[in-house]
């Protein structure tokens, strides 16, 4: 395979690179590489293709099946499903943005394995019923309805797209509805209404230490973006996982996390809880306590990741910026109390 390095600038001034196989389209090579952009006829007719390139060379395999008047290509418009690279460093400019183009549908989930893995929280393993996943971004979201009821509430997948597993990690709560479902009820087989992706946390373009801080389940869209990182082979460079949870009571993945550092060759684990008991071994404190800034490297160049309630994700953001971490490199979601309702 002969590779050429593309670079796509999306309408919101993300840009997303990678290495494009040039016996493939521009349009395939994307998908390979996780990234949807816009299609219909994928035989260079509909023109929804349509993009404006600003840099490289192209060709296509056969001229006359091009829709794009001269007037078009002389400002520099391509159609990304039948032009195939010919130079390096082809730069396309998007006219959307990248989420836009993965469909929020209505579909089922289907329970296969349901445990607990601390005494706070389950984890929740399912398929989509009748089989075909759907695409997402790791770090994006679902809304699953509890089972009975038209009570909805939003979940982080920690399984990375194209796989034929979905996964959650869920906290529960006194009294909440999902958690009461899932402590009394929950059990393979059951099937809950599901919705998406949503969500603009996602994995972004990296230059320097990858900073991810996660508080308790947060920990879930964390997963998903290293598992994506691994499965393409995308593990180089360094990543600081700081991981908070309440009490010792609640630790769980402390096996999991230690067992990615055989995937990832630069990767530092630093685990809290607030209180524990005797024998604790890790830090006593915050998620955000634990990071110091010899793990940040050169903060200006660093890219951080920070999930889990509002309060956490705040304090992390401060104490990033204080740090010197640049606002547009520090990416949040925070898990909202949803309320009884
Ligand atoms: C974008 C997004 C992604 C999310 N992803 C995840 C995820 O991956 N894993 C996960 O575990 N949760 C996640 N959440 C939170 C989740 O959607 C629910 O809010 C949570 O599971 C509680 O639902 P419940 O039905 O059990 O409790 P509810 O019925 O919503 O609440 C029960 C009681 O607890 C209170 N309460 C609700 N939330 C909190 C809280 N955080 N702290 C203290 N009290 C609270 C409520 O006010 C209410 O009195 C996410 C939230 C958002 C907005
Ligand atoms: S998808 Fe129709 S022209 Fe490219």
């Amino acid at each position: 395979m002969t590779g050429t390095s593309v670079e796509l600038t999306f309408s919101d001034r993300e840009v997303v690179s990678f290495i494009a196989d040039k016996s493939v389209s521009l349009l395939e090579a994307a998908r390979k590489n996780g990234v949807h952009l816009a299609s219909d006829c994928l035989s260079g007719t509909c023109q929804t293709c349509k993009c404006a390139m600003t840099g490289g060379e192209i060709a296509y395999e056969d001229e006359r099946a091009i829709s794009l008047d001269d007037g078009a290509r002389a400002a520099g418009a391509i159609l990304p499903c039948q032009a195939k690279p010919v130079s390096d460093a082809i730069k396309l400019n998007l006219p959307y943005t990248r989420t836009s183009q993965l469909p929020r549908r209505a579909r089922k989930f289907l329970i296969t394995a349901i445990k607990r893995v601390s005494d706070s929280v389950f984890e929740v393993i399912g398929k989509c019923e009748g089989g075909r996943m759907f695409a997402y971004l790791p770090g994006q979201y679902v809304n699953l309805t509890v089972p009975g009821t038209t009570i909805i509430r939003s979940y982080s997948m920690m399984t990375p797209p194209e796989q034929d597993e979905i996964g959650f990690l869920i906290r529960t709560l006194p009294n909440g509805a999902m958690s009461t479902y899932l402590s009394t009820s929950a059990k393979a087989g059951d099937v809950l209404p599901m919705t998406g992706p949503f969500g603009t946390f996602y994995r972004r373009r990296e230059t320097g230490t990858c900073i991810m801080i996660a508080g308790g389940t947060g920990l879930a869209p964390v997963l998903s973006m290293l598992r994506e990182r691994a499965r393409r082979r995308d593990t180089a460079g360094p990543i600081v996982i700081a991981f908070g949870v309440n009490t010792d009571r609640d630790l769980f993945y402390r096996t999991e996390l230690e067992a990615l550092k055989a995937t990832f060759p630069d990767l530092h684990v630093l685990v809290a809880a607030m209180s524990h008991g005797d024998g604790w071994r890790d830090s006593t404190g915050t998620a955000v306590d634990l990071l110091t800034g010899d793990l940040v490297g050169v903060p200006s160049a660093a890219t951080a990741y920070l999930c889990g309630p509002p309060p956490m994700v705040e304090s992390a953001r401060h104490k990033l910026l204080e740090m010197g971490v640049s606002r547009a490199q520090i990416f949040a979601e925070e898990f909202q109390p949803t309320g009884a309702n």
